[in-house]
């Protein structure tokens, strides 16, 4: 009886451990960190890899909370990192071209750099001609972000944190942001922004990945094949600011309703797309409430599809028309004329000083909430 019992209280030890022991394997592993180096200022950059249970990564920096690669499968299931982007910190540091940045105070341009609110008027740097870009001379992709590996059920998941001073790059209010990055099971990358203020200000966050989804950043991007559930753009003048018009894209080549390679209609004779020096425009998504879908874009070859869903009300498609080979990229590629494309969720450009585009303003008590969900898939 004895010697029962024993047996049987060792069984339940036995069970009792093998259970604890699975217990770490259930809950996603935690996220692969390593140095990325120090800024010019001396600060430590870190490199974040989640991996999901399919091998699928992806690679984020704390400096600029910025997306560094994206490793997913074609439709052989060969892995392949799918946005442009440089080898080491200081590329993210000097380079100019946004890769993969989170882009803030204000992502796109305000016109003249300037805007007026609640009687105010409030001046920022001109980088870009006479307008002001992606947040200014020093936008939120060029700080060192505070990061944290938050639990999530969904995989593995890295929050981002900064605090944006009152008047930095012109801005009015203390604005703290914070970002959550999850890479689901289902290549899944959700991106919720969060941010509150002390005073009222101007938000517009987003993503300024660069995509090439044949996952060979020598290929051009020309024959993607682009959808955008978007009825109108909204037209620019020559420093790319809207003019206020909401058109129609029926009839034009900035009709995406149907799937069209990128480079069908690039080069036709049309003032928008001269002035876009290809695309680099807002479109103006398909009204819906929640997340609603904004783009689907697929490489033939590969066979890589990337879906987009967003909270936003529209989209820049950007054909990488400023890229022009100087930069150099990951394992010394040449960032050559148009091999990424960019599908920057956000606020129209210069909503500030549009009353009739949706607001961008952002008032002492209300949350910023915005969410952008990039699902990569193969057909
Ligand atoms: C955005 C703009 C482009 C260009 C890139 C960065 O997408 O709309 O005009 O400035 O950023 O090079």
């Amino acid at each position: 009886m004895k010697i029962h019992q024993s047996i049987f209280s060792i069984m339940l030890a036995l069970t009792a451990m093998a259970a604890l022991s699975w217990e770490p394997a259930m809950s996603a592993p935690s996220i692969l960190t390593k140095s990325f180096g120090k800024t010019s200022e001396g600060s430590d950059a870190h490199l974040y890899v989640l991996q999901n249970t399919k091998g699928a990564k992806v690679s984020i920096t704390d400096f600029g909370a910025t997306i560094v690669a994206i490793e997913v499968p074609d439709r052989e299931g060969k892995l392949a990192d799918v946005v442009l982007g440089y080898d080491s910190l200081k590329g993210y540091e000097t380079g100019t071209s946004y890769f993969g940045g989170l882009i803030g105070r204000y992502g796109n341009r305000i016109g003249g750099a300037k805007f007026a609110l609640d009687g105010q008027t409030y001046l920022l740097a001109k980088n870009d001609g006479q307008n002001s870009l992606h947040g200014g001379k020093r936008g939120f992709n060029k700080v060192v972000w505070t990061a944290h590996e938050r639990p999530s059920k969904e995989g593995q998941a890295l929050e981002l944190t900064y605090v944006s001073k009152d008047g930095e790059e012109g801005y009015p209010g203390n604005l703290s942001v914070r970002v959550l990055y999850t890479w689901t099971d289902r290549n899944e990358l959700r991106v919720q922004y969060f941010a509150h203020t002390d005073k009222a200000t101007v938000v517009n966050l987003t993503n300024h990945s660069y995509f090439n989804l044949a996952g060979d950043p020598q290929k051009n991007i020309l024959g993607h094949m682009v959808r955008l559930e978007a009825p109108q753009f909204t037209p620019v003048d020559n420093g790319l600011i809207p003019t206020g018009e909401l058109r129609n894209v029926e009839g034009t080549p900035f009709d995406f309703r149907k799937p069209v390679a990128i480079g069908k209609r690039i080069a036709d004779s049309d003032e928008q797309l001269k002035l876009g020096k290809g695309y680099d425009h807002n479109w103006v998504l398909a009204s819906g409430a929640g997340l609603k879908l904004a783009a689907h874009v697929v490489e033939p070859a590969t066979g890589r599809v990337l879906e987009i869903r967003t909270t936003e009300p529209g989209i820049q498609f950007y054909s990488g028309n400023f890229l022009d080979g100087k930069a150099v990229g990951k394992n010394g590629s040449v960032l050559a004329y148009r091999t990424g494309f960019c599908m920057e969720t956000q606020h129209f450009p210069d909503s500030p000083n549009h009353a009739n585009f949706p607001s961008t303003t952002l008032q002492p008590g209300e949350n910023y909430r915005s969410q952008t969900v990039y699902r990569f898939e193969t057909e």
